[in-house]
C-alpha cells in the first residue's frame, strides 16, 4: 500500500518541483533570453495556466481511461515538458514547454490524491493522502536546492531538465501499479475489482466495502448530471470553496515570492534570502509529517482549527511587524519566524487536508468531475494570488496585504466549522456532506 501511495505521490513531487523551480531559474532565463518584466511574469505564470487546463480535463479522463493510465499519461507529459524546457532554443519553445508541464501538474493534482484515497484502507487513508502533500513539499524543497546548486553557473537548463528523472519513475512506476478497485467497479469489471479489494484488505474483509461501493454506483447519472443531486452539489460547493480558500490565504506568496519578502524585510543579500527560503521550505516539509501521524487519529477538523489559528498568528505578526518603522532592525528576524510559523501551520493543516477532503467528499459517480472542478478552483486561486501579489504589496502595502490573508484564515475556520464534515476513519462511501454541525 505504501509503495502504491509512494509511486502516485511522485506526481506530488513533480507538482512541487516544477512549480518551485522557476523562482531561481527565472533570474538566468531572463538574462539569456533578454526578457522584459512582462515576459518574465508570463514565464512564471504560464505553468499555472497549464495547471488550470490540465485540472479541467483530468477528471473526465480519469473516469474514461482510469486513474492509473491518467497518471501514466501525466508522467509522459511531465517528461516531454521537462525535455522541451531544457533544450528550448528560444523563449516561445520554453513557454510552450512550461505550459505542457503545467498540464501534467494539473493532471496529477487531480488524479494522484484521488487514486491514493481509492486504493487506501479507510483507517490510514488520511496518512497516505498526506504523503502526497509531503511529496509536494519535498519537491518544492528539492527545487530550491537544485536552483541553489546550479546558480553559480546560471545553468537553468539543468534546473528545469532534471525533472525527467522523477517523470520516468512515475511512468514506469505506474506500469506496475494496480488500478483503483473503485474505478474497476465503476466500469463494471467487478471480478477484478473484488480481487483488488481482497488484495488490499486480505480475504474475507471486503463484503461491507464492496456492498457500499456497489450501492453508491446505483445512480446512473452521467457527466454533469451527477450534480442534479443536492448533496453532490453541496459537496461541489464545499470542494471548490475550500480549494479556493487554500490559495487565497496566501501560501504561495511565501512559496513563490519568499526571497522577495525577505528583501522587503531588509535582508540584504540575495544569497541570504535564498538561504532563509530554504529554511522555510524545510519547515514546510517537516511539519507535513505531523499531519501524516495525526490526521487519522485526531481527525481532519481539529488539525485544521489549530493550523488556521497558527497561520492567523503568523500572518498577523508579519503584518504588525511590517507596520512598525521602529522595528526595522529586528524586522528580518521577526519576518523569518512569522513566515516559518505560518508555513509550518499550513503544512499540517490546510495543505494536506484540502487534498484529502477533496478526495473524500464526493460520491463515487461524481468523484472524478468533482475533484477536477475543485482543483480547477485551486489553480485559478493560485494564479490570481501569484499574479497580483506584488501589485497588492505596492497598492495596499505589506501590512494591509498580510492582514487580508490573516482575515481569510478566520473565514476559512468558520467555513470549516459550519460546512465541512469530519471524515476520519469513515469508509469513502459512508461519508456524507451536510453533517458538518454534527462534528466538532
Ligand atoms: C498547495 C500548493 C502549495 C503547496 C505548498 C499545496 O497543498 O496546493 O499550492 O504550493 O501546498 O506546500
Amino acid at each position: 500500500m505504501l509503495l502504491v501511495a509512494s509511486v502516485a505521490a511522485l506526481g506530488g513531487l513533480l507538482f512541487g518541483g516544477d512549480t518551485g523551480v522557476i523562482s531561481g531559474a527565472i533570474l538566468f532565463i531572463s538574462k539569456d533570453f533578454h526578457l522584459d518584466t512582462r515576459l518574465q511574469e508570463f514565464t512564471i505564470s504560464v505553468v499555472l495556466i497549464g495547471c488550470i487546463l490540465g485540472a479541467a480535463v483530468a477528471g473526465t479522463m480519469a473516469d474514461r481511461i482510469g486513474r492509473r493510465w491518467t497518471l501514466f499519461v501525466a508522467g509522459i507529459i511531465f517528461f516531454v515538458g521537462a525535455l522541451g524546457s531544457a533544450f528550448a532554443p528560444e523563449i516561445v519553445t520554453l513557454l510552450v514547454s512550461r505550459l505542457v508541464v503545467g498540464i501534467a501538474i494539473g493532471f496529477s493534482s487531480v488524479v494522484a490524491p484521488l487514486y491514493i484515497s481509492e486504493v487506501a484502507p479507510a483507517d490510514v487513508r488520511g496518512a497516505l493522502v498526506s504523503l502526497y502533500q509531503f511529496a509536494i513539499t519535498i519537491g518544492i524543497l528539492a527545487a530550491y536546492m537544485v536552483d541553489y546548486a546550479f546558480s553559480s553557473g546560471g545553468e537553468w537548463r539543468w534546473m528545469l531538465g532534471l525533472a525527467v528523472i522523477p517523470s520516468l519513475a512515475l511512468v514506469f512506476g505506474m506500469l506496475g501499479m494496480p488500478e483503483s478497485p473503485r474505478y474497476l467497479f465503476k466500469i463494471g469489471r467487478n471480478a477484478e475489482a473484488h480481487a483488488e479489494l481482497e488484495h488490499i484488505h486480505g480475504p474475507g474483509d471486503v463484503e461491507r466495502e464492496e456492498r457500499s461501493i456497489l450501492e453508491s454506483l446505483a445512480t446512473k447519472a452521467a457527466g454533469f448530471e451527477v450534480f442534479r443531486d443536492p448533496t453532490t452539489r453541496l459537496a461541489l460547493f464545499i470542494g471548490i470553496t475550500l480549494a479556493v480558500l487554500q490559495q487565497i490565504t496566501g501560501i504561495n506568496t511565501v512559496i513563490y515570492y519568499g526571497p522577495q519578502i525577505f528583501g522587503f524585510a531588509g535582508v540584504g543579500s540575495a544569497q541570504a534570502s535564498i538561504f532563509a527560503q530554504t529554511l522555510v521550505g524545510t519547515v514546510n516539509c517537516l511539519m507535513t509529517l505531523v499531519a501524516i501521524f495525526l490526521v487519522d487519529r485526531v481527525g481532519r477538523k481539529p488539525l485544521l482549527y489549530v493550523g488556521l489559528a497558527g497561520m492567523f498568528v503568523g500572518l498577523g505578526t508579519l503584518a504588525y511587524a511590517f507596520a512598525q518603522p521602529h522595528l526595522s532592525g529586528s524586522l528580518s528576524t521577526i519576518a523569518l519566524f512569522s513566515m516559518m510559523l505560518y508555513v509550518g501551520c499550513f503544512a499540517f493543516s490546510l495543505g494536506p487536508i484540502l487534498w484529502l477532503l477533496l478526495s473524500e467528499i464526493f460520491p463515487l459517480p461524481a468523484r472524478g468531475l468533482g475533484m477536477s472542478l475543485s482543483t480547477l478552483g485551486n489553480w485559478v486561486g493560485n494564479f490570481v494570488v501569484s499574479q497580483f501579489f506584488l501589485t497588492m504589496i505596492h497598492d495596499l502595502g505589506s501590512p494591509g496585504t498580510f492582514s487580508i490573508y490573516a482575515m481569510l484564515c478566520v473565514v476559512t475556520a468558520i467555513f470549516v466549522r459550519t460546512m465541512v464534515p469530519e471524515t476520519k476513519r469513515e469508509l469513502l462511501e459512508t461519508i456524507r456532506v451536510g453533517t458538518a454541525s454534527a462534528s466538532p
